[in-house]
């Protein structure tokens, strides 16, 4: 199975990234690091601390890092993921405690610890991970990828050309494109496939344990703020793709490319620039995902949760 080191902000779907990193089998979750981003980072990380307890999830440490953006002002997403970033059901204390060591020094930490490379999939801002490139370099070679859901291929949701991820930390994302590591982009284009519809609540909801029921209400929630603030009724659970492209090779389809990120535009900024058809001539950067398999994605979804408390 593969090391990884969960980088999130959770955030509805940040939460079903966590579940399905530590409930699928070919994925060995060591770490859990958030972030300011759809809350202020108390939140986050409070919520990180209830996605674990829920799950049942013990022995991953779980680390606060930035509290905002390098150099832009933090911006929170209450209208979708409610004031306290995890609207819906009410949140248990958490028995789970956070880790002293603060994000930068875990992920240095777990990368020491592991016998082989480790994968970081980002499911929020890259602020925690472009400021880790920026003090450890000499650990970048150590890491075998990092997966991020953020930007897109298309049109974007947070202004007409950039994806929140992205438009909230656009320099960190420069970042961490250039920091060396191989970089995979999953962007709307493709969580926008990835739709909580009936069907799935269903499903889930027939899971039947603790974290079905949690996961029930936070989507059903997730779902009507989707629809008043974006008109979608099936919203897109954007995080856990980038958890299920690390887990099943082949879920989702990515393309070798040009990636540039919009760092100045009056009206894009954090625009995720991707040459599909390389009409710049310039080196491919990253891989992007094109495509998902949304049917084997749910099922993973399911699965995971079924290995959970
Ligand atoms: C991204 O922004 C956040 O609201 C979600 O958690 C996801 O990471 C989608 O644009
Ligand atoms: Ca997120």
């Amino acid at each position: 199975s593969t090391p990884v080191i969960l980088d999130c902000d959770p955030g509805h779907d940040d939460v079903f990234a966590i579940w399905l990193a530590a409930g699928h089998p070919e994925i060995d979750l060591r770490a859990i690091t958030t972030v300011g981003g759809n809350g202020r980072l108390d939140q986050t990380t409070y919520n990180a601390r209830v996605a674990a307890h829920v799950a049942g999830i013990a022995g991953v440490p779980i680390s606060p890092g930035a509290a905002g953006p390098l150099v832009r002002r933090l911006s929170t997403a209450g209208s979708i993921h409610g004031e306290n970033a995890l609207g819906g059901p009410e949140l248990p204390v958490p028995s789970v405690a956070a880790d002293p060591r603060g994000a930068i020094d875990l992920i240095r930490d777990t990368i020491d610890a592991a016998e082989q490379q480790v994968t970081i999939v980002a499911t929020g801002p890259l602020t925690n991970i472009a400021l880790f490139a920026r003090t450890y370099p000499d650990r970048l070679s150590r890491v075998r990828e990092i997966v991020w859901m953020g930007g897109s291929t298309g049109r974007g949701n947070v202004t007409p050309y950039a994806e929140f991820n992205s438009w909230l930390d656009p320099e960190a994302a420069a970042i961490v494109l250039d920091a060396g590591p191989s970089f995979t982009m999953i962007g709307l284009n493709v969580t926008h496939q990835a739709l909580v519809t009936h069907d799935v609540l269903a499903r889930i909801d027939a899971v039947g344990n603790r974290t079905a029921a949690f996961g029930v209400e936070l989507l059903n929630f997730f779902n009507s703020t989707y629809e008043t603030d974006q008109g979608m009724p099936d919203a897109p659970l954007h995080d856990p793709v980038a958890v299920a492209l690390v887990a099943a090779p082949g879920v989702v389809t990515t393309a070798r490319t040009r990636l540039d990120i919009e760092l100045h535009g009056t009206e894009t900024a954090g625009a995720t620039s991707v040459d599909l058809l390389n009409t710049l001539g310039r080196a491919p950067n990253a891989n992007v995902a094109t495509g998902i398999d949304a049917g084997r994605f749910w099922e993973m979804v399911e699965e995971a949760i079924r290995a959970l408390s």
